[in-house]
């Protein structure tokens, strides 16, 4: 964060850094340019910070909210780091790879440091360049860096802040009289949605009234664009938590979504794909929970689609040595910046792929990689566990494998029709929340769960106990059912539930023998199963009814019912939900 302006710079950071806090949140600080620097930092969150700040007449500041790479979390590994005179103070957000070296030359140097993070450093190179022109020093220190940095530095000689961008988002939001620098847009919207996004390898130096950013020593025009989020999207609207919200806005998303591209005449789905659509398989690529998006994509665009498709994990797929000809590239990332998918889709256009990003931040690095960009219009995600998110991925996987035509045109329409009918159904899991919820307090009590599922649903059940291990910090397992003879089963126990879901498809029988075979072994057994599935309840302990649905879709339905049953098993066992413990919504390293 960075704050210029009128007013009091002080509470302006506050309550911008309190919308950042979910890119990280072990520690933060701030420096206010008074006279002199004043910088107050703390372990924790912003809010213990806050209460023991004195007021400042400081009308310029930067702070910062931290996710440890380098130095555990604690005040003096916290940001703002200053240089050895006090004068010049940097917040970081990114790797610097070579801080190692560059602290080696600098303690020769005779430069003494407080921390062991790798952003002290570079407040040390600058104030070794530093002879009174703190754009020129940061400028010239920037040159010494290697590695991936946001930054935001201020120093008493300098009536502003110079910033400046590397593989690491970075963004300038313009009020009336006032510039506020985030590191995206959930910083700035309380004050404005107008925003500059920087480049790489642009500097900017923001003084009163004007931003002038410069990319290799020559000055760069960079547009000004609006925000279509507003400040209220971005807000728990009187839900106790963020994650609570964002599934209770799931219905009218997806409605949203498929209004936007099916019409009583068809898909009308063009991803702008680059190169048409003269490709002979799918690569898609991605992390976390967008990866789980992407395995059930993968059987969703084989299916539909009818083309060889390969999901595959960002951090991998950079070890690879994948021979890719006429390959469709597609990144699969909410924020658009998460550092191993970007790296990924960079290798596959190295290797001549045509690319496509499927994102829900406008202007995130990604867009910048790809040739083309789908947004998903999801609206902000505030809650570091994603839920909408990956239901909207699924909806624009859907909407691809429709749009490819290789399907018969009748049966293209059915699933078309089926696709708009969506909303309702999941509205409908959301009327069995307290239902759910109570299966979640059952599930509060115990220090393992299993998720299996099978085919189009395994993406499903492993999504599932991500959302277990994220919010509920339980060891949670997702498992194909298929493969529970050949290990799980020997961990199974009368405290280890199984969460299985039973899809109408030619999965069914299959999961039924796994759950006979689980009950035997004296394993609980929960399932998740259609309305009209009346053998169901013979063989299992719970069951969660889920909406008649095409078997196709029956992922979007299913998830929610999981992403519910994991809220309420971590507000019972009182988790930070929002916030999980050593976890971040955006992973830029
Ligand atoms: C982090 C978040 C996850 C997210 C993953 C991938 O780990 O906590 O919720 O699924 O990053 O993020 P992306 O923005 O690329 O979808």
């Amino acid at each position: 964060m960075g704050y210029i302006g009128e007013r009091e710079a002080l509470p302006v950071l506050i309550s911008s850094l309190k919308r950042l806090e979910y890119r990280g949140y072990d520690s933060c600080g701030l420096a206010l340019l008074e006279d002199e620097i004043a910088v107050f930092k703390g372990r924790g969150r912003i809010e213990k910070l806050q209460q023991n700040l004195p007021p400042s007449p400081a009308r310029i500041g930067i702070g910062h909210t931290r996710w440890a790479t380098h130095g555990k979390p604690s005040k003096e590994n916290a940001h703002p780091h200053l240089a050895c005179n006090g004068r010049i103070a940097v917040v970081h957000n990114g790797v610097i790879t070579n801080f190692q070296k560059l602290k080696e030359r600098l303690l020769a140097e005779g430069h003494t440091f407080t921390s062991e993070t790798d952003t002290e450093v570079i407040a040390h190179v600058i104030e070794s360049y530093y002879r009174g022109d703190l754009l020129d020093a940061v400028a010239r220190a920037l040159k010494e860096i290697s590695g991936s940095y946001a930054i935001a530095v201020i120093s008493p000689g300098y009536d502003g802040i110079i910033v400046a961008r590397n593989e690491i988002p970075l963004l300038i939001g313009v009020g009336e009289g006032e510039f506020i620098v985030a590191s995206d847009v959930a910083g700035i919207l309380e004050q404005t949605r107008r925003v500059i996004y920087l480049e790489d390898g642009d500097i900017g130096s923001i003084s009163r009234g004007a931003v002038r950013i410069f990319n290799n020593g020559l000055p760069a025009e960079r547009r000004e664009q609006q925000v279509p989020w507003n400040i209220e999207e971005a807000q728990r609207g009187g839900y106790k938590h963020f994650m609570l919200k964002e599934i209770h806005e799931q219905p009218e998303m997806i409605d949203e979504m498929v209004k936007r591209y099916i019409s009583a005449t068809g898909v009308k789905f063009e991803p702008g794909l680059a190169g048409g659509t003269d490709f002979t398989d799918i690569l898609l690529l991605a992390c976390g929970t967008s990866y789980y998006a992407a395995l059930a994509g993968e059987h969703i665009l084989k299916k539909l689609g009818q083309i060889p498709v390969h999901a595959a994990l960002s951090s991998e797929f950079n070890y690879s040595d994948t021979i890719l000809r006429k390959t469709l590239a597609i990144a699969i990332t909410q924020s658009g910046e998460t550092a191993d998918t970007i790296k990924a889709l960079r290798e596959a256009k190295k290797r001549g792929c045509p690319s496509l990003a499927i994102t829900n931040v406008i202007g995130s690095s990604i867009t910048r990689v790809a040739d083309a960009t789908f947004y998903l219009m999801a609206g902000p995600e505030i809650s570091v566990a994603a839920t909408k998110s990956f239901t909207a991925q699924l909806i624009a996987l859907y909407l691809l494998a429709l749009s490819l035509g290789k399907i018969d045109p009748a049966f293209q329409k059915k699933l078309a029709d089926e696709l708009r009918g969506l909303p309702q159904k999941v509205a409908m899991v959301l009327t069995e929340e307290e239902k759910i919820a109570k299966i979640g307090r059952y599930l509060a009590v115990c220090d393992n769960v299993f998720f299996i599922g099978r085919g189009l649903n395994l993406a499903i059940a492993l999504e599932g106990a991500l959302k277990f291990k994220e919010i509920c910090y339980i060891h949670a397992e997702g498992y194909p059912a298929g493969e529970l003879l050949h290990g799980p089963l020997a961990l199974l126990n009368p405290m280890m539930p199984v969460i299985a879901i039973v899809a109408p498809d030619g999965t069914h029988d299959m999961t039924l023998t796994n759950i006979k075979e689980i009950k035997a072994r004296g394993a609980p057994v929960i399932a998740l199963a259609p309305e009209d599935d009346s053998e169901i309840e013979k063989y299992t302990d719970r069951v969660i009814r889920t909406p008649q649905v095409n078997s196709l879709f029956s992922p979007v339905t299913n998830t929610i019912v999981l992403q519910l049953l994991a809220y309420y098993t971590a507000q019972e066992r009182g988790s930070p939900i929002d916030m999980p413990r050593h976890l971040a919504k955006t992973v830029t390293v």
